[in-house]
């Protein structure tokens, strides 16, 4: 047992953080035992002559320094790093406030948390990294705090154009685990992707995540670009898509029934094209498209039986009909609201390019009945349910299903719920 000075000793701030709660009580104790006597000598680890690391008697230190002591008793611990942390706790389960494995826990959670390295962690306590390592792959959760970290100061360290191997030798892992690490992100949001995520929602939730992602980088994985809303007139934008890429059309052409609802105060503007160069306009649409659809494929397009005979024919201009389901809808009705029948049904004419299975479990019906949706975005929004259903009957989860006539993007959000990729186009 020798006698320092008590300015020679270090505590570490974080464990004296997580000990100040039961303090008051202990360090009071303590400087009772040191005006009437004596106390153990806390236990210390040496570093060099004037410094050494508190590895157990905060509140005796504490005590010491209220009593305005400049000396400390201390027993040097001839420990290696891999022991400071259980030697902490085996010696404070001595005495009357035990400092557990749960606060020690807590500290290295901590210090997780707020980002650092295990090499900043190890400096912290004055030892190796491999003892932090150690330490931490002993304990499942804390393993799994600090693995996170990890993989994102690594995926971070990829993004920025470090090698595998450099991003290894910083972290003081094997360069095969850094693949891994990164093989598996990227695979998770490659997957995301597929599965309808759009490139701007998959940035934004990395960076949620502190992954220091940018759509730049995001491009470089990918090969195909969809799960996006193109502004544009689709007779444009059509042939600017790939060729031979979509799995499922779903359109709801503008009616060529000057739509109007009188069932509204405030009237909607005529919806784009809305008139009878609507018919040519799905003609051209349709011979464009065919090329950008997949030898079989299926194509869904919404209509009326007020025009039902003008839309048939040009459908089948390019495509084998197939049938003309109806969706039976709820009515609160729109039209001659004194002087017709409400309407309580809408049409959409199913076709297909080549052979396509439908994918249902049980075979469909052509009838289904649907609520309507909420129109107050866009007059002739479809609802999600319907079109989730013509989605799940026509394609297999991460196909691709166009809307070529968005409004306000039912079918892609459709898409989305059901884990399909999408694409729209929108003229508005
Ligand atoms: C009947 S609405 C579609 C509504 C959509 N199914 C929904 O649930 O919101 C037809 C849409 O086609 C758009 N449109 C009209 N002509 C277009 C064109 N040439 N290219 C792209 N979109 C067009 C209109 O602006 C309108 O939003």
């Amino acid at each position: 047992m020798i006698e320092v000075m008590i300015d020679y000793i270090e505590e570490l701030p974080e464990i004296k953080a997580i000990r100040k709660n039961h303090s008051e009580e202990a360090i009071g104790r303590y400087m009772e035992k040191y005006e009437f006597g004596t106390s153990k000598p806390i236990l210390v680890k040496k570093i060099n002559r004037q410094k050494y690391i508190l590895i157990d008697g905060h509140h005796r230190l504490e005590a010491k320094k209220r009593l305005k002591n400049k000396k400390i008793d201390i027993k040097i611990l001839d420990i290696g790093d891999k022991e400071v942390f259980d030697k902490a706790v085996e010696a404070n389960q001595e005495h009357g406030v035990p400092y557990t494995k749960e606060e020690e826990n807590e500290v290295l959670k901590t210090l997780i948390e707020s980002g650092k390295t295990q090499q900043q962690i190890a400096n912290i306590f004055h030892i190796g990294q491999s003892a932090i390592a150690m330490r931490i792959k002993r304990d499942s959760m804390l393993a799994k705090s600090l693995g996170d970290k990890i993989n994102i100061s690594t995926i971070n360290e990829v993004l920025n154009g470090k090698k595998h191997e450099e991003v290894a030798n910083i972290y003081g892992v094997s360069r095969s685990r850094v693949t891994q690490i990164w093989n598996d992100w990227k695979n998770e949001v490659i997957e995301q992707y597929e599965s309808g995520t759009s490139k701007e929602e998959i940035v934004e939730q990395q960076r949620e995540n502190k992954v220091n992602l940018t759509l730049e980088s995001l491009n470089e994985f990918f090969e195909g670009d969809y799960n996006k809303l193109i502004k544009g007139d689709c007779l444009k934008e059509i042939p600017k898509l790939e060729d031979e890429s979509v799995d499922c059309v779903i359109i709801d052409p503008p009616y060529g029934i000057e739509y109007q609802s009188n069932y509204r105060k405030e009237k909607y503007d005529y919806i784009q094209d809305d008139n009878k160069n609507t018919f040519e306009l799905l003609d051209k649409s349709l011979k464009l498209v065919l090329n950008k659809m997949k030898k079989n494929s299926h194509i869904y397009v919404f209509t009326s039986w007020k025009v039902i005979e003008k839309v048939k024919p040009i459908i089948e201009k390019y495509f084998e009909l197939k049938n003309c389901i109806v969706w039976n809808k709820n009515n609160w009705g729109m039209g001659d609201l004194k002087n017709n029948y409400a309407e309580k049904y809408e049409l959409i004419l199913f076709a297909s390019k080549g052979k396509r299975p439908l994918y249902a479990e049980t075979r469909p019906l052509n009838v289904i009945d649907c609520e309507r949706a909420d129109t107050e975005e866009h007059p002739t929004k479809k609802p999600l349910n319907l079109l989730k259903q013509l989605i799940i009957n026509s394609t297999k989860p991460k196909e691709l299903v166009l809307d070529y006539f968005a409004g306000s993007g039912s079918t892609l959000d459709a898409s989305k719920e059901s884990g399909r990729r999408w694409i729209g186009i929108e003229v508005k």
